[in-house]
């Protein structure tokens, strides 16, 4: 009996760290405006991968951060260069599919609509309302006899949502709110904003869509980070400025590496 602990205390020694290498996840890290880098990723590679829909917005940049495999994809381009309606969002999606992403977090600057988003907080949506239009939004969309349907009832991965803001304890994050896509590249009128904010929307920003439901359709779990840069178009007095923005963003930004250094470390 004892020579049969034994054999099984062996093999738990072996099997445990083969079985915690197994369950650690390639994280692909969505960089928005104010994050076309990562300044703490140990770089490993850089690649551009060749896909059927054309060029994504940047190569892939693979490496560790928090001793986990990353790949980080500039959304806009890096340098930044690519407007939001512009951006190749079926290519980048299948880039990092192909690369073996198996978890997506995608980090959006947003506008604050109502009173908890204020500038530089971050928000974790729950649900999304689309208003952009004309953009290449599925991969099912060439052949209509493999139309498929997916499910986007809960538009973000549930479980992924819940583990970045458990990691988040202490930089004061919204853990919830229902995020706008509006088609840019313009700000929105104050108009615009209240029939927002009568639509049950608390965010507001340029690239939410179709980036999530590609996702979805490739099967690869999906969260939005949204780093709020201002309050939306009307909910403050005056105009808004690119300098008001790129001040809430870096302190936005800075909170939002925290935020993935502690997730990557503690979950990943
Ligand atoms: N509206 C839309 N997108 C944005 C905003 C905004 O106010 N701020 C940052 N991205």
């Amino acid at each position: 009996m004892v020579w049969i602990t034994k054999v099984i205390y062996a093999m738990q020694q072996v099997s445990l760290p083969a079985l915690k290498g197994n369950i650690m996840k390639t994280t692909a890290i969505i960089g928005g405006s104010g994050l076309t880098e990562l300044d703490s990723l140990k770089i490993l590679d850089e690649k551009e991968i060749a896909t059927p829909f054309g060029k994504a917005s940047s190569t892939l940049v693979f490496g560790e951060l928090a001793g986990k495999k990353v790949i980080f994809l500039a959304r806009h381009g890096n340098p930044h260069h690519i407007a939001p309606h512009k951006i190749n969002y079926r290519a980048n999606l299948w880039a990092l599919k192909e690369a073996g992403a198996e978890q997506i977090i995608a980090v959006a600057a947003v506008g604050g609509i109502t009173p908890e988003m204020s500038p530089a907080r971050i928000a974790i949506p729950n649900q999304l309302i689309d208003y952009s239009y004309g953009r290449e939004h599925s991969y099912f969309a060439e052949d209509s006899d493999a139309v498929q349907h997916i499910d986007f009832t809960v538009p973000y991965d549930d479980s992924l949502r819940s583990q970045l803001i458990r990691s988040g304890k202490g930089l004061n994050i919204v853990e919830m709110g229902v995020y706008a896509c509006t088609q840019g590249p313009r700000l929105e009128t104050a108009a615009e904003i209240l029939r927002l904010e009568r639509d049950g929307c608390d965010l507001v920003g340029m690239t939410g869509m179709p980036e999530a439901a590609l996702a979805r359709e490739l099967e690869i779990p999906y969260v939005c980070c949204a780093v709020v840069a201002n309050w939306a178009a009307g909910k403050a007095a005056g105009e808004i400025s690119m300098d008001e923005i790129m001040q809430n963003l870096e302190q936005g930004m800075t909170d939002t590496k925290q935020l993935l250094q502690q997730f990557l470390a503690n979950v990943a």
